[in-house]
């Protein structure tokens, strides 16, 4: 348990600790003296105890007040020659980023030209290699079931299973990333939601700090329900934020 909070800010909780006994094989070829994500061991385990759980257009009203903002972020974009660049920090089986990606591209309507990237980050192999299949992760029930009817149009069936629309699958990469230990810069918008409940406090304020000075001034963050955001950002709707300066 120490080793995981020290490696990825996991806070111990029952559910880390049901997960950690199932897995209690992988733990055990772990060298605990030397905590690694990039050791195979420890990424097994890190596949083994990660909670996936995950829909498109999970926190409708959040989706929608980003939805409001994102008209003039892209337009800043388009004006300014560069792309609109999107961050899905936890981004399990992908779900949040094909969100960010159809959302994005119908707001192109008022800004036509922006170029739009979207990247996902997680630990998780398994759940990475569905994000970058762009098919919906079965099990979490009807995959449409939050979608705005006017936004299924993105959403497809592919033999049996839903497969985001392939022109927006261009637009998105994905990576395995540890947030603790992650930096960027220049992004318009992160979502970082249902991702900071799994960390300890020193985590969260850590990862937070690291969204935030990822975003380019006016960046738009949002975060989950009971999150806290940062100094320096602006309430702009609900779990929503705006950075206010550089
Ligand atoms: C419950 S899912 C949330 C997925 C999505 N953000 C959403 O709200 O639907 C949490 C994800 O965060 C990832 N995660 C947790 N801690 C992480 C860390 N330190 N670095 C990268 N990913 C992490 C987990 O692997 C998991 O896939």
């Amino acid at each position: 348990m120490d080793a995981l909070e020290s490696l990825v800010g996991f806070a111990a909780s029952p559910v880390l600790e049901t997960r950690l006994r199932r897995a209690a094989a992988l733990a055990g070829a772990c060298d605990t003296s030397r905590p690694d994500a990039e050791d195979p061991h420890w990424a097994a385990l890190l596949d083994a105890v990660t909670v996936q759980e995950t829909r498109l257009f999970r926190h409708p009203a959040q989706c929608a007040a980003v939805a409001a903002l994102l008209p003039a972020g892209l337009a800043a974009a388009r004006a300014e020659g560069r792309p609109f660049r999107m961050l899905s920090a936890g981004c399990a089986t992908g779900e949040e980023a094909f969100t960010l990606a159809a959302l994005a591209q119908d707001a192109t309507h008022e800004a036509p030209g922006t170029r739009i990237a979207v990247l996902g980050l997680d630990l998780c192999r398994p759940a990475l290699a569905s994000a970058e299949a762009g098919t919906i992760a079965p099990g979490m029930g009807e995959p449409l079931a939050l979608v705005p009817p006017a936004r299924r149009g993105w959403f497809e069936d592919a033999s049996g299973r839903t497969r985001l629309h392939p022109s927006l699958r261009r637009m998105l990469s994905f990576q395995r990333q540890n947030l603790l230990s992650w930096a960027d810069k220049g992004l318009d918008l992160i979502f970082c939601r249902n991702v900071l409940i799994y960390l300890t406090e020193p985590a969260r304020i850590s990862v937070t700090a690291a969204l935030r000075a990822a975003l380019r001034p006016g960046g738009i963050l949002a975060l989950g329900p009971s999150d806290r955001a940062p100094a320096g950002m602006v309430a702009s709707g609900e779990s929503v934020w705006t950075a206010r300066d550089a």
